[in-house]
């Protein structure tokens, strides 16, 4: 092989193998088309509509599908995507125990999103929450 078909051939391997990184690298996708960070707190609600049922299901926050259980007055907020991790039903709040059902196939998570009756083996994915100046903010754990 001459010499300079030789650095004609490491030209092109280089950008072969380069190719894919640099598109892959300017084609990162964002949440819902948006810039958001999952690190920033998300406005999803005011604290008037949360305290209308103690509850507020957010379906297309930049952080995704949200469930806030509390009160503008509630001490601690609970945040959670409902979004059962057997098979995607959404799951509800059961104030009376305490704890988040599906109503799917039954499976049942404490506050903190951990499972405690199956089918479902992996917890709700939970969020911090907070209410400043009327706002419903939430943000990534
Ligand atoms: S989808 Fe929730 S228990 Fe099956």
């Amino acid at each position: 092989m001459k010499r300079r078909d030789f650095i004609h051939w490491v030209g092109l391997t280089w950008l072969a193998t380069s190719l894919p990184i640099v598109i892959a690298a300017l084609c990162k996708p964002t949440r819902a088309g948006t810039s958001a960070e999952p690190s920033d707190w998300q406005t999803v609600g005011t604290g008037v509509q949360l305290d209308e049922t103690g509850q507020l299901l957010v379906e297309n926050s930049p952080l995704g599908s949200v469930l806030i259980i509390g009160t503008s007055k509630s001490e601690k907020l609970i945040a959670v995507d409902p979004t059962c991790t057997h098979k995607g039903c959404t799951v509800t709040w059961k104030p009376e125990g305490q704890k988040f059902t599906c109503p799917c196939h039954s499976a049942e998570f404490a506050v903190d999103g951990k499972v405690q009756k199956g089918p479902a083996k992996k917890p709700l994915k939970t969020y911090i929450a907070k209410i400043e100046r009327n706002s419903v903010m939430v943000k990534s754990t």
